[in-house]
């Protein structure tokens, strides 16, 4: 059998039994009509709560995907595991992971919760830890910054991003636990240089565009040790997707982390506009679309259908 890039039988018939896994899938949650639009950011209310996408790259490059898969979403805290991948290849594990720590915060995504003593945030997945992380990532201006953060994003999705500029001047506009969270950081002596500038770059990441399909690629690149596998690009380092997985997989779903380790067992990284990424290391990578969101902040239709494709497949790690 021989299979084009997007999983597709290149020898006359085109039979795709996990496109077809997908779409059943697709169908069978998308019917999951629970949970709740984010509203702190406007735009992002407009989202249509039916829409549900899903995407797998293997890790030798085969794409599949089933529903809105191709609709284009802000990225919002799912860009956190790739910034961090992007501070750790410049800076190293020691000097990371002492400005900003590796343990589950059993709180909210964004809790005003930093170490008493240091200002340190818990860890890189929650927005205090990410707003840290995104200020690490070296350059010599903000501007700068977000250039290599966004052209990071892109080797990660093997092709160019743009922002979503409504959703930018949004999440600026209604940003005030992050703008309170990078003053504290401040004063703490955890954020170095000045808060704006952090935010400023934080808020644009997080206003990134991407569809499920993109971020499957991006998960993929993860589970290939860092080699983007459609392009062939390296992007990291391999060490550097063990140490982005480890703390995917205690922190990556915020105080939904244990319950989805119980359930489907792959690192993994939520966000507020209904975006997921799930890693199956040296197989595949998952990307996901379902903007309606549990208690806890993650996709429901998501959660839902990676549980049972890691059931299906036999992609939980223990
Ligand atoms: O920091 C924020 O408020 C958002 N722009 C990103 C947060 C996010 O996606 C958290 N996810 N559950």
């Amino acid at each position: 059998v021989i299979l084009d890039k997007d999983g597709r039988m290149v020898n006359g018939v085109v039979f795709d039994a996990v496109n077809a896994a997908l779409a059943d899938l697709c169908r069978e949650f998308r019917e999951l009509n629970t949970g709740h639009l984010a509203t702190y950011i406007p735009p992002l209310a407009r989202a249509d709560p039916s829409d549900f996408g899903i995407a797998l790259t293997s890790a030798d490059g085969h794409r599949y995907r089933a529903g809105e898969a191709n609709k284009p979403f802000t990225i919002q805290s799912v860009s956190k595991p790739f910034v961090l991948a992007l501070a750790l290849s410049e800076l190293g594990a020691a000097e990371v992971f002492r400005r900003v720590g590796a343990e589950p915060s059993g709180e909210p995504f964004n809790a005003i919760s930093l170490d008493p003593e240091t200002g340190r945030p818990a860890n890189p997945m929650i927005n205090a830890g990410a707003i840290a992380t995104t200020a690490l990532v070296p350059a010599a201006t903000s501007e700068l910054r977000f250039s290599r953060i966004l052209e990071t994003l892109g080797r990660f999705a093997g092709r160019s991003l743009d922002v979503d500029e409504e959703v930018y001047r949004a999440e600026a506009a209604t940003g005030d636990r992050n703008i309170a969270l990078a003053h504290l950081m401040r004063a703490a002596g955890s954020l170095t240089g000045a808060p704006s500038a952090a935010l400023d770059v934080y808020f644009r990441q997080c206003a990134i565009l991407v569809d499920a399909t993109d971020l499957a690629v991006m998960a993929a690149t993860l589970a290939n040790e860092g080699v983007n596998p459609v392009t062939g690009a390296r992007v990291v380092p391999a060490p550097v997707t063990v140490q982005v997985l480890a703390v995917m997989a205690t922190c990556g779903m915020y105080d939904g982390s244990g319950d989805w380790l119980l359930r489907v067992g792959l690192p993994a990284k939520s966000g507020v506009s209904g975006g997921l990424v799930a890693i199956s290391p040296g197989r595949s990578g998952a990307g996901c679309y379902s903007p309606l969101l549990d208690a806890a902040g993650n996709p429901v239709r998501a959660v839902a259908a990676l549980a049972e494709l890691s059931r299906e497949l036999g992609l939980h790690m223990m």
